[in-house]
């Protein structure tokens, strides 16, 4: 095996080597990235570093190659840092004790957890899904998957029966873990009661329960089997051989939300998601090997896949999970969690800087903070004030912020600055990493002219734009589950031969990055990604509602609240709409301002005016010329009435 290397030969430790590598990587990108996956253990190297079109698309990187990520990830630090901390855990009741995870121990439990999957006859290229509390058992239940071959899919925990249901029939799971309930905050959510609900219509061969408040739940027998009572029949003395995968294999599948339909199951393979993520977690958070690092995203999400599990476990990380939620049992949580286990890279989100903001500087009383060395954000435009605040009272002004942007899709962090190496700026993601080619394509559908070029005082105008990315990265999506169509025309075909990634950019003089926002119906609700049409089906499957048009619009925590219009016959309330949404989707989609109207503003051709309603409900009036629409008195009404 080769031997795990706590040096990191391919950081990047200057600004002016970040700009030669980047140069490199993008003169010779097979060679760039052939050199990174040289540090890895592969049971055989590639045939070819990449092979790709966009218009398929075809991506393939390190074809031909042979690698499983769970002994990159695991048995190579076991072997050579056995005692060495993989996994902190801090659980949601802070009276409860922590556990430490050594890589030796991760290594047992993760074989152990491999070797029951296998017990019920799950196997290589099987889909399992997972609907698991933050505990350290989601983390082996996961890792166990990859390391048989099998596929995750990690549903979140907020999500309704019937998402869930979509999801396990979409992937048709073989079977499903969970846990008997999880306490989030105050709140008790019974995770297996709400798995039973999401079977109803829908069969998988095994429910394997993992016991974490000691519930009692109902047990189908043959189908549901207590992971304790799995495990204690089996020989654990040998660890489980982890199964030899093809580079391009699937690893997981991750659902999330487009502009129209259902939810997207992006699909990652082994080899190039392995070699990105760990590449771009040394990089930007710049992880030295005794370092504590600390992501709170829940891993139902790309960041918890990315940047709690894989990429820095690939680095032989210390890296910290968290079960609970940012205010719980009060605001001073992460700033706690922090001291106590001296967090060095804290990652977190946008909207939860904003809710602790509105807490009060009372939270910082009698906690430290003075080993955070980096700072990061994630999920959605970081606003000034937010980022000011996040700097002075956790940074104390001496910690970097790397403003990381990327998306499910991408599998890991394509534009960043790399702490304390390259500048940070407020509300700009800043530059790409080595081997990301960014561009900017205007109205008509072209590259913008300036896109590549490096913009002079003398063309001192901003360039805004789609965001696209114009060649192949190895952590990128490679189809959507089950419909390879849907993969190119949602992302390889608004322009041709470039990836779209849905957001709208600036770039300025500097040649630095500022992400301003989703351009499709995609609305980001405190970080989450929720499509308007999927909201628009809910609300339209409540009783009396006849049409509905959902929009987002500017919210203090959130970043963007959910706006619904909806035309009906009868009475509706904004309860009614809210409980319906919760059960087709999940109560992270429930809408915050509810308006009955009369109409919707159309066009003759019967689209919905969005741009109208999406001023209305961010309280503009310049909603400009309202003539040619089929009917512009509506506009006058839906104004007056506006939900303030
Ligand atoms: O709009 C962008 C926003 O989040 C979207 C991706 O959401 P999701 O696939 O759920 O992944 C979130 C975590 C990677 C993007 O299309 N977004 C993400 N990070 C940023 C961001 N917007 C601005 N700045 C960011 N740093």
């Amino acid at each position: 095996m080769q031997a795990a290397n706590t040096n990191y030969p391919h950081k990047i430790r200057s600004e002016s080597e970040y700009n030669e590598t980047y140069q490199r990587s993008v003169t010779d990108p097979r060679g760039f990235w052939a050199e990174i996956a040289d540090h890895f253990h592969w049971h055989r190297k590639w045939d070819s570093v990449l092979d790709f079109n966009f218009d398929e698309p075809k991506i393939e990187w390190f074809k031909g190659a042979k690698l499983n990520i769970t002994e990159n990830c695991i048995d190579r630090w076991a072997k050579s840092h056995p005692d060495k901390v993989a996994l902190l855990w801090e659980p949601n009741d802070p009276s409860e004790s922590h556990r430490k995870i050594t890589y030796a121990q991760l290594l047992q439990e993760v074989s152990n957890w491999a070797k029951v999957l296998k017990s019920r006859g799950i196997g290589k290229g099987d889909r399992v899904c997972l609907y698991m509390p933050m505990i350290p058992e989601l983390a082996f239940a996961v890792l166990a998957c990859a390391r048989i071959g099998a596929i995750h899919s990690v549903i979140f925990g907020g999500f309704s029966p019937a998402s869930i249901a979509d999801r396990v029939k979409d992937a048709s799971a073989k079977a499903i873990i969970t846990a008997d309930s999880v306490m989030r905050g105050a709140k008790k959510i019974a995770l297996k009661d709400i798995i039973d609900s999401s079977l109803e219509d829908c069969t998988v061969e095994a429910v394997i329960v993992f016991n974490r408040n000691k519930d009692t739940v109902e047990m189908k027998e043959g189908r549901d089997f207590w992971y304790s009572e799995l495990v204690e029949r089996l020989d654990l003395t040998a660890i489980e051989p982890a199964e030899v995968m093809d580079s391009e294999d699937p690893l997981f599948i991750l659902y999330t939300s487009g502009s129209t339909g259902k939810p997207k199951g992006v699909v990652h393979t082994c080899g190039g998601y392995m070699v990105y993520t760990n590449y771009s977690f040394l990089n930007v958070f710049q992880y030295e090997f005794d370092d504590v690092y600390f992501c709170t995203a829940d891993i139902g999400w790309i960041t918890g896949h990315s940047y709690i599990l894989y990429g820095p476990l690939s680095a032989g990380a210390t890296t910290l999970m968290f079960e609970g939620i940012p205010n719980y049992p009060s605001p001073s949580r992460f700033w706690e969690i922090t001291d106590k286990f001296k967090v060095n890279q804290l990652y977190t989100a946008p909207t939860a800087i904003r809710s602790l903001m509105s807490c009060g500087l009372d939270q910082f009383k009698g906690t430290d903070l003075s080993s955070l060395k980096v700072l990061g954000t994630v999920g959605e435009p970081i606003n000034k004030e937010a980022w000011e605040w996040y700097f002075k009272y956790v940074g104390k002004e001496q910690c970097p912020i790397v403003d990381t942007w990327w998306q499910t899709e991408t599998g890991g962090i394509l534009i960043s600055n790399l702490a304390g190496i390259t500048k940070h700026k407020s509300t700009y993601a800043t530059k790409p990493l080595p081997g990301i080619r960014p561009a900017l394509m205007n109205d008509k559908g072209h590259r913008h002219p300036l896109s590549q070029a490096n913009l002079s005082k003398a063309n001192t105008q901003k360039l805004q734009g789609n965001l696209v990315v114009e060649f192949p990265w190895p952590g990128m999506i490679r189809t959507v589950w089950g419909d390879h169509e849907r993969c190119k025309q949602t992302y390889f075909s608004a322009y041709p031969g470039n990836y779209f990634t849905g957001d709208g950019c600036f770039k300025d003089t500097d040649q630095d990055y500022r992400i301003t926002g989703r351009v499709d119906d995609v609305l980001n609700v405190s970080g989450h990604r929720i499509g308007t049409a999927e909201v628009e089906n809910a609300i339209n499957a409540c009783e009396n509602v006849i049409e509905s048009a959902v929009i987002g619009y500017p919210h203090p925590i959130k970043g963007e609240g959910i706006y619904a219009y909806i035309i009906c016959q009868g009475e509706v309330t904004q309860s009614a709409v809210n409980d319906k949404i919760k059960d087709i989707i999940g109560p992270i989609a429930k809408c915050d301002k509810v308006q009955l109207v009369s109409g919707l503003p159309k066009t003759r051709s019967g689209k919905i005016m969005r741009r109208i309603l999406r001023k209305i409900a961010s309280g503009e009036k310049s909603w400009g010329d309202a003539s040619t629409l089929l009917n512009p008195e509506v506009v006058d009404e839906i104004w007056k009435n506006r939900v303030v």
